[in-house]
């Protein structure tokens, strides 16, 4: 099997990681890639958004199946592209990624197919939405419908948050067409989990559970970002409730999607609160989390290319996915300056030495090689370092003892990741 992933992050490293190891590879693609994932497969220069460049690429270099890691090549149409260029995507066509690209789009798959989460109202008007949330009160959650790299959410706990956020999105169009219309909610209470699905457009199969750590700082402080750490499993998430989110939010929403005629394939992603009257869905993404997906492939058994494969072929009915009964935690190391204006340029080194720690292993996201060859920071998240052991204890040993090798001034992480878990 020859396979192109598409991206450059942690997570497109980690995929590659699981891929390199499958028996059916015989040649292994990534575009752009990065310096570890380098290591792995060959890595072209084509943006993960070049949907043209990548489908004759793909063509030329006969692969069997393209696995996209981000949303953006996905909402671009890269699945459409290539099952017209007769070559299997595993991700969701454009039309079956507005799952992630529509905040409203999703609110009606709930609603159709009976999907717990909070209630909402759609607005186009800004006066409209004013009026709303004065009628209403706080606490409220005033979300851009379109897509905003994570800047369209304000959890509004005054009127005057709210009705700034109104202003913002909707009259100074601070995020461009996404935010001329929001999606005004009911703020939720509770702890967020992350679920996840393997999906073949009828059937799905869990791809397991983790818990991000979005804020910037230790103690979940300071501005939201890509996320900063991750952990699986997640003790607050029971086999039985995954179960129910299994049969109450992800079977439902392959359904409605099925039934309107754009069938879901690929992962999905179920962002969820654990609130006092149950499980509530978030949102949904269309792709795996990053970090997320660094915790989730060192614990699975089982084949990943057998299993996307078997999601591209409708087959995921008569698969098994088996798991390591291990748990994972990773450590995201982010350039000084991150989220707002990450430094670039500082050297990094000490990776070997981290590698080395028993259990852990270390994922390169905004890397580079300088012109004499030293790996330095070129991005905002450089490196997820992922520790696996038999629970969660051990593996934040192994992650931090990993972190705690590389020589790198300029970086800093969070030293709290598995607080939840495993207190501060
Ligand atoms: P989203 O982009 O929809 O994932 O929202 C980003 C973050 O905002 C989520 O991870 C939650 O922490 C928070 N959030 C979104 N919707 C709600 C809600 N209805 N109630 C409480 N918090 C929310
Ligand atoms: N870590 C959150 C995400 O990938 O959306």
């Amino acid at each position: 099997m020859r396979v192109l992933v598409v991206g450059s992050g942690g997570r497109e490293h980690a995929l590659c990681w699981a891929l390199a190891a499958s028996p059916l590879l015989t040649k292994l693609y990534c575009a752009p890639g990065n310096p570890g994932i380098g290591e792995l497969a060959e890595c072209v220069k084509i943006g993960t958004t070049d949907i043209a460049e990548l489908v004759a690429f793909a063509q030329e270099h006969a692969i069997d199946l393209v696995v996209p890691g981000p949303e953006a090549p996905l909402s671009a149409g890269i699945a459409d592209a290539m099952e017209d260029a007769a070559i299997a995507c595993c991700g969701p066509t454009r039309d079956a990624a507005r799952l992630e690209s529509s905040k409203s789009f999703t609110k009606q798959i709930c609603d159709e197919a009976g999907i717990p989460t909070a209630a909402w109202e759609r607005f186009e008007d800004a006066e409209a939405a004013r009026a709303f949330v004065q009628r209403r009160g706080t606490p409220l959650v005033v979300k851009a419908d379109g897509l905003a790299a994570g800047k369209g959410v304000v959890v509004a706990t005054t009127e005057d948050e709210a009705l700034a956020a109104i202003d913002a999105f909707m009259e100074e169009g601070t995020l461009g067409e996404a935010g001329r219309a929001v999606v005004i909610e009911e703020c939720l209470l509770g702890e967020e989990v992350s679920v996840f699905a393997l999906c073949d457009g009828t059937n799905a199969i869990p791809l397991g559970a983790a818990q991000d750590h979005k804020r910037v700082g230790d103690g979940d402080t300071g501005p939201n970002t890509g996320g900063m750490g991750a952990y699986s499993p997640v003790p607050a998430l029971s086999p039985e409730a995954e179960q129910t989110v299994m049969d109450r939010v992800i079977r439902p929403a392959l359904e409605a999607m099925a039934a309107r005629g754009t069938p879901f394939r690929g992962i999905l992603f179920a962002g969820l609160m654990l609130t006092a009257e149950g499980i509530k869905l978030i949102e949904f993404n269309v792709r795996f989390g990053d970090p997320e997906c660094q915790v989730l492939l060192p614990r699975l058994k089982s084949d990943l290319l057998a299993a996307l494969l078997a999601a591209c072929d409708g087959e995921l009915a008569q698969f098994d996915l088996r798991w390591h009964d291990t748990a994972a935690l990773a450590v995201v190391l982010a350039a000084r300056g991150y989220p707002a204006a990450p430094e670039r340029g500082s050297a990094i080194r000490g990776l070997g030495a981290a590698s080395a720690v028993p259990g852990a292993l270390v994922f390169h996201a905004g890397t580079a090689l300088d012109p004499a060859g030293q790996l330095v920071a070129a991005g905002g998240r450089v490196l997820t370092v992922c520790g696996t052991g038999a629970d969660l204890h051990a593996a934040r040993a192994a992650a931090y003892a990993a972190v705690d090798r590389i020589d790198w001034p300029e970086g800093f992480c969070r030293r709290d990741i598995g607080w939840r878990a495993l207190g501060g």
